[in-house]
């Protein structure tokens, strides 16, 4: 190494799957490892860089850091791909067929990324789900450290899941869904088969997506480290288990607590650069400027999730005959075989009496404002901790995958909200909002309150989050002596 090179801060490849939340959680270390003068280049689809630039402006808005750059590279993907719903494999497929090949090649060529002011690539911070990085980073000595974008509960379960096709647990319909799944250490008891992550709506061990991400979370062990978005006093029993198997693990969230917390302490501007894929409407936060404190409840199924247009009315009916307010994100390619279909009258005057809708909204702002009491989602992983953090209960209807053990966790061991898993009918929903919004109303909202301050407390300075945060460098610097 010439004595330049020895004086310039490390640089970090950061490579996640190319969709709004792993994109989110990896945007947030890499701003993290910014504000620590790391030289950063991330990795984006060609596909969401014209996104960012239309929507978010994001060229512009990362230039504060000037260590970071994007890097684009194909998604292998025809543009008029729905990358959404189950389709979302459709991209992982491409990544590993496809782009693996580029990438690749890319690095010879670009020799690891090095120019006149940055050094050659000194790791890879890989999504979890690329497993082809494990093979090309060994072939090349380079560093690996997989970042996996889900929750320790979620990851423990895809890493043991093959214990519970073993036990034939699978099918799990026919196994009866009530039933506890046994064979997964630290859950017995707790985690029900009908918490058992799936995909496809199917249910068997012979799923081909279920065997992919067990072999993909098996591989994980293969890398140097490996990085998880949340925090040891959320998810401590299970991190132990994880330890086991990966000593060298880094619990570094939640990511958007942290960047504010850094952010605070480096002085820099303090506002969050957003890197949204669609535009946020502001138009809803004067409509929450307008309402009660914690009156609201807000609706969103996160980047990926599909509804049906019958789950939708399902929804929509329950949300209205709640009579309680509601702010809805329906983003435009989120709802199947909707054209030509008339909205029933009494949701249309339910909606203007109530309701507000946006195709996409800044959730974070809106988390945070105090109108908003209550969140019905998905279960994506960054939109629970996003709600943990503004100290917001939850809902959770799990469209798939990580989402089926979050929301388990969420209403059985952190108790900040309700679990009404796969089922969406009119009824069920009413219930749920009223139980949450009226019912047990400050019984959530205490629960809350004492998870989003053990947040706080974790990304500040002396917190188990920063402390491992500045560990994590540490290690990365090693690589560069
Ligand atoms: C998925 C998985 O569900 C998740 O568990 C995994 O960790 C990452 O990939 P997604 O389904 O999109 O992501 O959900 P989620 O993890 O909640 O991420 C959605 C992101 O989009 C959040 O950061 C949220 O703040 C943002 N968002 C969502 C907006 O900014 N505006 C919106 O209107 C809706």
């Amino acid at each position: 190494m010439c004595s330049k090179e020895a004086k310039l801060p490390p640089h970090v490849l950061i490579f996640p799957l190319p969709a709004q939340g792993h994109m989110n959680s990896m945007l947030n270390l890499a701003q993290l490892l910014c504000l620590s003068d790391f030289h950063v280049t991330f990795i984006v689809s060609e596909f969401n860089h014209s996104r960012l630039l239309k929507h978010s402006g994001t060229g512009s808005t990362f230039a504060r850091y000037p260590g970071f750059q994007f890097q684009t590279i194909p998604d292998g993907l025809p543009d008029d791909h729905p990358r959404a719903g189950y389709k979302l494999m459709d991209i992982i497929a491409s990544l590993i067929n496809k782009v693996a090949p580029i990438f690749n090649k890319m690095l010879i060529e670009k020799d690891l990324f090095a120019s006149a002011n940055r050094r050659p690539v000194t790791c890879i911070v890989a999504d979890g789900v690329l497993s082809f990085a494990a093979d090309f980073t060994e072939e090349r000595g380079i560093p690996l450290i997989y970042f996996r974008t889900v929750s320790a509960c979620a990851f423990w379960t895809y890493f043991c899941i093959s214990q519970v096709t073993e036990a034939n647990e699978m099918p799990l319909q026919e196994n009866g869904l009530e039933e506890f799944a046994k064979t997964i250490p630290g859950m017995e008891g707790l985690l029900r088969r009908r918490d058992i992550p799936r995909f496809c709506a199917a249910d068997d061990a012979s799923d081909p997506i279920l065997w992919d991400v067990i072999t993909l979370t098996r591989q994980t062990v293969r890398a140097k480290a490996f990085i998880l978005n949340t925090f040891d006093d959320l998810e401590q029993p299970v991190l132990s288990n994880i330890l086991k198997h990966m000593p060298r693990l880094y619990t570094i969230g939640p990511g958007n607590a942290h960047f504010k917390s850094r952010l605070g302490e480096n002085k820099a501007d303090a506002s969050t650069p957003s890197a949204s894929l669609w535009a946020e409407d502001l138009n809803c936060i004067d409509w929450l400027n307008a309402q009660k404190p914690k009156s609201v409840i807000y609706v969103s199924f996160g980047s990926i999730t599909t509804v049906t247009r019958e789950q939708l009315l399902e929804f929509w009916h329950g949300l209205v005959n709640s009579e309680q307010r509601f702010l809805w994100v329906m983003r435009p390619d989120s709802i199947l075989g909707k054209d030509g279909d008339r909205i029933p009258a009494e949701l249309e005057k339910g909606t203007k009496e109530n309701g507000y809708m946006v195709e996409w909204a800044p959730q974070e702002e809106v988390l945070n404002h105090s109108a908003v009491g209550g969140f019905l989602t998905h279960g994506g992983w960054n939109s629970i901790l996003e709600s943990i953090v503004a100290g917001v209960p939850m809902i959770c209807w799990s469209y798939f995958a990580d989402q089926m053990v979050n929301s388990r966790f969420v209403s059985e061991v952190w108790k900040i909200g309700l679990d009404i898993k796969d089922r969406c009918d009119r009824v069920v929903i009413e219930n749920a909002v009223r139980e949450l919004m009226e019912v047990r109303k400050d019984q959530f909202l205490d629960r809350a309150d004492h998870f989003a301050k053990k947040a706080k407390m974790t990304s500040s300075e002396g917190g188990s989050s920063s402390r491992n945060l500045n560990d994590l460098i540490e290690f990365i610097e090693s690589f560069c002596v």
